[in-house]
Parts: C-alpha cells; sequence; structure tokens
C-alpha cells in the first residue's frame, strides 16, 4: 500500500520543533501547519478562494459525522468526493467522528461495537463503528482519514481511562482491517492516522504511544487534550507522547489551540494542529494578531483607522481597518464575520510559517519565549 510521505528537513537545535514536508495526492504540506476546520465542506464564513489567497491554507479539515448527515455518501460519491463537491484540490484531513458524536448528538450510547447515536438535526438513529467509519471516510475522500476513537471526559478516573484507551486500540485495529478490505474509490490514496489517547495518566498515554506506533501508520495523532485539563499538564503529556511516537512520522495534535499552544506544541515536536478557534473566536469578535490579543467591540477601537494587521501577508487584514470591521460587527453584518474569520486564520497560518523559518534558522527556542508574551497581549 502506498502511504503518504513524511520529509523532515530540519530540527531546532533547542527544542524538538521539525520542519517538515507532507506530500499527498494532492499536493505538498509543509510543516508545522495549522488546518482550518470545514466542518460540513466549508469553513464558516470563508470562501475557498479567500482560503486560497487570503488564509494561504494549505490543508483543511471536514467531519465525518456531519458530512455523512448532510449531505449524506450518496450525494458526496456521486460529486467523485469531498474535494471535487467544494471546489478545494489541495490536501483535506477528515476526523472520524467519534469525538463530535460526544460533543454534539443526542442520546449517545458507546458499546463494544462502536457509538449508537441520535442526529442533532432531526433526531435520527445512527451507529457509527469502526468498520462504518471507514467507509464513510472513502466516500468523503479525504487525504488523511482519522481512525474511530474514543475521547474520554477530563476528568477521567484510571479505570476508566484504561478501558476506554483499550478500547480506542481494538478500533484501530479494526479500522486498518476496514481499510485493507476496501479501494480507493477515486484513484488516490487515502492514509489513515490513529489516535493516542489515555486520559491525563503517563503510564496510559505511554502504553497507547507503543500500541500505536506498532500499527506502523504513515503519520499519528495525539487526542484527548485540550479537554479541560491545565495547560501546564497538556505540555507534559505531549512532551511525553512525542517522545514515545516514532521520530519519522508527522504528528498531529488533534484540536488545538491558542497560538501561544501552538507555538509551545511545536517545541514539543507536533507537526500539525486544528482548533476550531479562530474562526468561533473570530465570529465573536476576539482577534488574534501579530501584537497581541483584540476584543473589536472594544469601545477603543471606534476611531482607530489602522489596518487589523499589517505584514502577516493576507490582504483582508491589510485592507480594512480595525474602525471598519468594529462596526460591521456591532451592525452585525455578515461581512464582519468573513473579515474576522479571513484574519484569523490569515494570522495563525502566518504564525505557523514564521515559525518554519525560525526552526530552519535555528532560533525557533528563543524566538517562542519571546513571541508568547506579545501574542497574550490584551491589546
Ligand atoms: N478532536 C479533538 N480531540 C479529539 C480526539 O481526542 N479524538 C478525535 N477523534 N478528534 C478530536
Amino acid at each position: 500500500m502506498p502511504v503518504l510521505k513524511f520529509e523532515m528537513t530540519h530540527r531546532d537545535p533547542g527544542s524538538s520543533a521539525r520542519r517538515g514536508t507532507i506530500y499527498t495526492d494532492h499536493g505538498i504540506v509543509e510543516t508545522p501547519i495549522f488546518m482550518p476546520v470545514g466542518t460540513v465542506g466549508s469553513v464558516k464564513a470563508v470562501s475557498q478562494q479567500q482560503l486560497q489567497h487570503d488564509v494561504q491554507a494549505e490543508i483543511i479539515l471536514g467531519n465525518t459525522y456531519h458530512l455523512y448527515l448532510r449531505p449524506g455518501t450518496e450525494v458526496l460519491e456521486a460529486a467523485g468526493g469531498l474535494h471535487r463537491f467544494m471546489g478545494w484540490n489541495k490536501p483535506i484531513l477528515t476526523d472520524s467522528g467519534g469525538y463530535q458524536v460526544f460533543s454534539l448528538a443526542a442520546n449517545r450510547k458507546l458499546t463494544e461495537e462502536g457509538a449508537l447515536f441520535q442526529s442533532h438535526i432531526d433526531g435520527s438513529k445512527h451507529l457509527f463503528t469502526a468498520e462504518n467509519v471507514m467507509d464513510i471516510q472513502r466516500s468523503i475522500g479525504a487525504d488523511i482519514i482519522m481512525a474511530f476513537d474514543e475521547c474520554p471526559p477530563y476528568p477521567s478516573d484510571y479505570g476508566y481511562a484504561k478501558k476506554s484507551m483499550e478500547l480506542t486500540h481494538r478500533w484501530v485495529d479494526r479500522c486498518i482491517a476496514r481499510l485493507d478490505d476496501t479501494p480507493d474509490l477515486y484513484g488516490y490514496t487515502q492514509n489513515l492516522f490513529p489516535i493516542v489517547q489515555g486520559s491525563t495518566f503517563p503510564d496510559l498515554r505511554k502504553a497507547s504511544c507503543d500500541y500505536i506506533s506498532s500499527r506502523g501508520a504513515a503519520g499519528n495523532a495525539i487526542g484527548g487534550l485540550s479537554v479541560g485539563e491545565p495547560e501546564s499538564m497538556m505540555y507534559e503529556l505531549t512532551a511525553l507522547c512525542c517522545e514515545n511516537l516514532p521520530v519519522e512520522k508527522p504528528r498531529y495534535l488533534m484540536g488545538v489551540g491558542t497560538p501561544w499552544n501552538i507555538l509551545e506544541n511545536i517545541a514539543l515536536g507536533i507537526d500539525m494542529f486544528d482548533c476550531v478557534m479562530p474562526t468561533r473566536n473570530g465570529r465573536n469578535g476576539m482577534l488574534f494578531t501579530s501584537q497581541g490579543v483584540i476584543n473589536i467591540d472594544n469601545k477603543k477601537w471606534e476611531k482607530d483607522f489602522s489596518p487589523i494587521d499589517e505584514g502577516i501577508g493576507s490582504g483582508i487584514s491589510a485592507y480594512y481597518s480595525k474602525a471598519y470591521l468594529r462596526h460591521l460587527v456591532k451592525s452585525k453584518e455578515i461581512l464582519g464575520l468573513t473579515i474576522a474569520s479571513v484574519h484569523n486564520l490569515a494570522f495563525y497560518l502566518w504564525l505557523v510559517r514564521e515559525a518554519r523559518a525560525h526552526i530552519v534558522a535555528g532560533d525557533y527556542f528563543s524566538w517562542k519565549n519571546e513571541m508568547i508574551p506579545l501574542l497574550k497581549t490584551r491589546l
């Protein structure tokens, strides 16, 4: 089975940060990378053209749970997969559905077989299994697809976390077997990433890393973090996972996080990130900029006609002023949601490009330590 290639070109001497390239059948992804979240085949309020030109996104994420419920696999297959359906010819990654079932669906029930749930849209009943989640991800056709897993809540007791991790491991094997039994539908390769779990327990995390590593996948993900635990605990567990996952494969930290979370986790050896924060917080008027955090609702911006953020390579962020964006947001104009979302995503993509440049220059660790207090500043 041909698999996705990861080429690591530089390692930071002062930290575990790495600079690399992922090769997929829809093009390359430079790492470290941030992946905008396009849950239903749309990054909320942002067009594909804006994603390409303003945000400079290299890979986006879709959700199996949402796409299965709507438009459904029949439509996706008729379209020739999600890339064609949405007009995005670059790489796509899909999450596997279990996480979304537990955060969105009603009447969820977990069994050995899978997750029973009722749709958040119309209450209809469905069962996700390790097998049918692979079939659905075949229909969607993402370049990178995720194994079916359970993300235990925080906090979880040791007994629950261990049982849940073991179930996730059994599901990984069922996912691999199903993929081996089914063809790629659209003539390009889909690559499975299994997910490390184990909650907040170092021995479980290590056991999970060992098991997941032994599956020999093209890349590996770390789940179950940024679910309410203290930041210092997330960093300790990420570090432990990075030390116990193969160095030569990409590492994806799921659902993380703030700009400073991203810089800290890059230093620990993470290559890929996704999070709804730039779009969701943007829609609520919170802007991340190269100077710090802005609440655009604040009266302080009423007559500030300076650009939202210059010099991050985004036309939209340099073109519109803070005062104008504030006016749009206050007036509940749709354009306000778009500008804020495009800006925040462009900022995240700028941040990872800067991180890459500093890994190549060999000064990532000191740059990161200078940047973080700046990024956290409340303007
Ligand atoms: N997104 C954020 N965290 C997780 C996780 O633990 N599992 C999955 N599948 N998706 C996630």
